[in-house]
């Protein structure tokens, strides 16, 4: 499948309008009540739904598989943003095409080619993406922008949620933005870990533009509020 460059008609990067988008991860959401956990958000505005997907080998923890994203699909519209925490991704490819994620992001830690990875989401009709986890080095993500659709720098250890931001985070999404503009890569930049309306701010000026939040939505007593205030902290950023 063919690089993703930005239209050549397209506007340069500095002149493009960022859509900044919201992802409340539903790690941290009452499962007794992920029904309405769901609508609230929804209504509320997010633009993603982000899934973790762990399996006790790639991550300690443990959650759940393709069944639940099966289950989830058919309780909302927002597109499924499915995060595998899992060794050998490239097995469940097609359970989790199956059960209606939109978006299917690997490790590039758990796949022999983080480049042949993202190809075989992509032509299961999924937007691929390629995570690396914060003591990952940069260079085997950077390399495979061209055939990403959304890469996330994780900005916790990946495994639980309700972690503080890493200090070192910043510093990691401003390379994968300088690259991602230098190429001129269709690619989302996500963050995932720790983000509350202070560290969304701190990573959207670093050059994130899709922000992930799970204890800072869910377990907020009001998640409408938390994310129309993370959201109002971004156009401040
Ligand atoms: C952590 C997961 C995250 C988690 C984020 O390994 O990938 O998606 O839900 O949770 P918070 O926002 O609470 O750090
Ligand atoms: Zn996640």
């Amino acid at each position: 499948m063919s690089e993703t460059k930005r239209g050549a008609a397209a506007a340069p990067p500095w002149a493009k309008p960022t859509r900044l988008r919201i992802c409340p991860s539903i790690l941290s959401a009452d499962f007794a009540r992920l029904g309405e956990e769901i609508a609230r958000v929804e209504r509320a505005g997010a633009d993603f739904l982000h899934v973790d997907i762990m399996d006790g080998q790639f991550v300690p923890n443990l959650t759940f598989g393709p069944i639940m994203v099966e289950a989830i699909r058919r309780l909302t519209r927002l597109p499924l943003d499915v995060h595998l925490m899992i060794v050998e991704p490239l097995r469940f490819l097609d359970a989790f095409a199956s059960a209606g994620a939109s978006h299917l992001t690997v490790h590039v830690e758990a796949v022999p080619d983080p480049a042949a990875a993202a190809r075989s989401i992509r032509a299961r009709g999924l937007k691929a993406g390629l995570s690396v986890k914060p003591a990952t080095p940069l260079e085997p993500l950077l390399a495979a922008l061209p055939v990403a659709d959304l890469a996330l720098v994780m900005t916790v250890e990946p495994g639980a949620g309700g972690q503080a931001f890493l200090p070192g985070s910043p510093d990691r999404i401003a390379r994968v933005r300088a690259a991602i503009d230098a190429g001129g890569w269709d690619c989302l930049l996500e963050v995932d870990g720790g983000i509350s309306e202070e560290t969304a701010a701190l990573a959207a000026r670093a050059g994130a533009d899709t922000f992930v939040a799970g204890h800072s939505i869910f377990r907020s007593g009001d998640p409408e509020s938390a994310i129309r205030r993370i959201r109002e902290a971004l156009a401040r950023s």
